[in-house]
């Protein structure tokens, strides 16, 4: 397939990019390059990279020609920085989706939506199926579960062949380190405090980033239009526990937990059933130890992925974030 990739510079959409390159797929990335986007997750890929924003029908226009399918991955994914700075996640989310669906409807292309379990809130007992209410609490999920309806919208209203795949937490090589695990991963390798939120009690369904990004795959090629599919990781953990096992992984010391005051409207748990998505053929490969092991292995192999982050405009982000310095 011909596929236009948004947001393929990224954490989960380069490791998309990896995976399907490898199964003969052409690609052209259209990117932002946010601080979140980096040339580097690509860097050894053969793939045509146009830096624009999907809120741009120019640039739009530039990257889309010959494409197949769009799977639209451009987004603002931190909640703590859609509590202190919400516009970008507005701008992103809402206008951006709607003209990459205007441009996907000119051309009749396929469309997938990447989301995520938090557009459901926070569960106590059970899971989300793909019928549960839409209860997002935070800027970020709330502004990702508008752009989901849009999406549905243009199939209701237009026939647009559009899908909808929402993951759940993804972890794994790339991702940015203000997320908790690679946040856990380089401060426990480098004797900074682990900051842990609240009681550190909060439970989330971790999936190995390659399982969701096979999972996509799966929907963009077998999914039904106007369809929802969730696509959650084999296993639950509690935060606290996602720091003890890297602290156990990586040697750190127990006496670097530090706890700090808590993110406001901090959701208890996430749970995705994924059913439907199994229905068609996925099933996650990688349990969470498994994974974490991996995952720690790559953070301690790959300094020069991490090391131009750790000491650029993230220090600042960090000190903001929770009002002490990196080591
Ligand atoms: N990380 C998770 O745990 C998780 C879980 C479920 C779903 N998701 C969803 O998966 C998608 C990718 O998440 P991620 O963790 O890889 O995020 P990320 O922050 O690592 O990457 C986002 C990418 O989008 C780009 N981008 C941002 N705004 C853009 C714009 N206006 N135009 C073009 N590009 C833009 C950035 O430059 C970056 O490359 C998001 O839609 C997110 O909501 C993430």
């Amino acid at each position: 397939m011909k596929l236009l990739v948004c947001g393929g510079a990224g954490f989960i959409g380069s490791n998309f990019v990896r995976i399907r390159l490898a199964q003969g797929d052409e690609i052209t990335v259209l990117d932002k390059l946010t601080y979140a986007g980096r040339r580097e997750n690509l860097q050894d890929l053969d793939v045509r990279l146009v830096v624009g924003g999907i809120e741009d029908p120019a640039a739009i226009a530039d990257a889309i020609g010959g494409c197949d399918a769009i799977v639209n991955f451009a987004a603002e994914t931190h909640v703590d920085r859609s509590i202190t700075e919400p516009d970008a996640f507005v701008t992103t989310h809402a206008v951006g989706t709607y003209t990459l669906l205007e441009a996907a409807r000119e051309r009749s292309l396929r469309y997938v939506q990447v989301s995520t379990d938090e557009v459901y809130g926070s569960i106590e007992s059970g899971s989300f199926t793909e019928q549960s209410p839409l209860q997002p609490s935070s800027p970020y999920s709330a502004t990702k579960a508008g752009a989901d309806l849009l999406v549905a919208s243009y199939h209701h209203t237009y026939g647009l062949e559009a899908l909808i795949c929402r993951g759940s937490n993804n972890y794994g090589p790339y991702q940015y380190p203000e997320k908790l695990i690679p946040l856990m991963i380089l401060n426990a390798l480098h004797g900074d405090p682990l900051p842990v939120y609240g009681d550190g009690q909060q439970v989330r369904n971790w999936i190995f980033v390659e399982d969701f990004a096979r999972g996509i795959g799966h929907v963009l090629e077998h999914g039904a239009p106007g369809e929802t599919y969730n696509v959650g990781g084999p296993d639950e953990a509690v935060n606290l526990d996602v720091v003890k096992r890297i602290i156990a992984l990586t040697g750190a010391s127990d006496d670097l937990i530090e706890y700090v005051t808590d993110r406001p409207g901090h959701d208890r748990r996430y749970s995705l059933g994924s059913e439907k998505a199994r229905a068609l053929g996925w099933e996650a490969q990688v349990r969470f130890g498994e994974g974490l092991e991996k995952t720690v292995a790559w953070y301690r192999d790959n300094t020069a992925w991490w090391a131009p982050i750790r000491s650029g405009d993230y220090r600042a982000y960090y000190e903001r974030q929770y009002g002490r310095a990196l080591g």
